[in-house]
C-alpha cells in the first residue's frame, strides 16, 4: 500500500522545514502538485526551490488544476463537482507516477485552511486509492506573523479567535479582542473597528518581499489599504495576515503581550 506524506513546508521561509519534512522528501517517489495556474509564480518557485534544495531529484509531477465555475448557479453543487474532479485527476497522477509513496507539500500546516487533507480522504472513498497518509507539521503564518512582531497571541489566559475576512463581520466583541484574520482579499480591518482596536499586520511573510505594519486602526488602517493594493498591482499577488486586539481603555500600555 501506498503512503502518502502530506508535509507541512512552513509559510515562506524554505529554512523552516522540519527536519521530519525533510526525511519525508528523501523518502518520496515524487511530489504530486496542483498547478493552479495564478499568478503566485514567486509561491510555485518557492516550492520548487525547497524540494530541489533537499531532495535533487525528487521529481515533481503537476496535475493541472480542473477549470471550475466562479459564478454557478448551485454553488455547492458546483464545488463538489471541482473537487471530485481534482481527487481523480491527483489519484490517476498517483497510480501513474509513484509505486510506494507519493507526497503533498502544504504550504504553512495542514491543519489550517487547507483542503488537500480532505482531497486525499476523497480520494480513498471515491477513487478507490490505497493509502496510508502521514501529516508532517508545518509553521504557519499565524506563528510567522507572531515571531517576526516578536509578540504574544494572547494575553494572559484570554482566548484567542482565528478567523477568514469574510467571516470577521460575524466576530462577536469577546471574539475581537484577540482576533487573527487570514483569507482577506481587501481591507477587513477597515470594518467595524473601535478607536481601541490595535493592529499587526505582514505581508509576504517569510520571504523577501516581507513587509510589518503595526499600529491602531484608526490611525494606520486607511495607510496599510492603500500599502496592500500597491503591493499586489508590484508581485501580481498578496498574502497578508493580521492580529486585531481591542486594548483596554484603562491599560493601553497593555498592548503588545
Ligand atoms: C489558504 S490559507 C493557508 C494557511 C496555511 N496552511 C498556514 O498554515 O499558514 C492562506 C492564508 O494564509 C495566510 N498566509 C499564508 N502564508 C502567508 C505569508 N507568507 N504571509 C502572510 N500571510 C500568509 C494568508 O492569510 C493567506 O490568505
Amino acid at each position: 500500500m501506498r503512503t502518502i506524506y502530506v508535509i507541512g513546508i512552513g509559510a515562506g521561509d524554505p529554512e523552516l522545514l522540519t527536519l521530519k519534512a525533510i526525511r519525508a522528501l528523501e523518502r518520496a517517489d515524487a511530489v504530486i502538485a496542483l498547478d493552479k495556474g495564478d499568478a503566485k509564480s514567486d509561491l510555485l518557485a518557492l516550492r520548487e526551490h525547497i524540494v530541489h534544495a533537499h531532495a535533487p531529484d525528487l521529481p515533481i509531477v503537476t496535475v493541472q488544476d480542473p477549470p471550475r465555475d466562479r459564478n454557478p448557479e448551485h454553488y455547492a453543487a458546483e464545488v463538489r463537482r471541482w473537487h471530485a474532479e481534482r481527487a481523480r485527476l491527483l489519484a490517476d497522477a498517483i497510480r501513474k507516477h509513484t509505486n510506494d509513496s507519493a507526497a503533498f507539500l502544504v504550504w504553512g500546516d495542514p491543519s489550517l485552511y487547507d483542503s488537500t487533507l480532505r482531497i486525499i480522504e476523497r480520494m480513498q472513498r471515491h477513487e478507490g486509492l490505497e493509502c496510508t497518509v502521514e501529516v508532517i507539521p508545518g509553521v504557519t503564518a499565524i506563528q510567522l506573523l507572531t515571531a517576526e512582531h516578536k509578540m504574544l497571541l494572547n494575553r494572559i489566559g484570554e482566548d484567542i479567535h482565528v478567523t477568514t475576512a469574510r467571516n470577521l463581520a460575524k466576530a462577536s466583541p469577546k471574539d475581537r479582542r484577540n482576533c487573527v484574520v487570514m483569507l482577506d482579499g481587501g481591507a477587513g480591518w477597515l470594518d467595524g473597528p473601535t478607536h481601541n482596536t490595535y493592529m499587526w499586520w505582514g505581508a509576504y511573510l517569510g520571504t523577501e518581499h516581507q513587509v510589518l505594519r503595526e499600529g491602531f486602526i484608526t490611525e494606520i488602517g486607511e495607510e496599510v489599504a492603500a500599502l496592500k493594493q500597491q503591493l499586489r498591482e508590484q508581485h501580481g499577488w498578496i498574502m497578508d495576515i493580521y492580529l486585531l486586539r481591542e486594548l483596554d481603555e484603562a491599560t493601553p500600555e497593555n498592548k503588545p503581550t
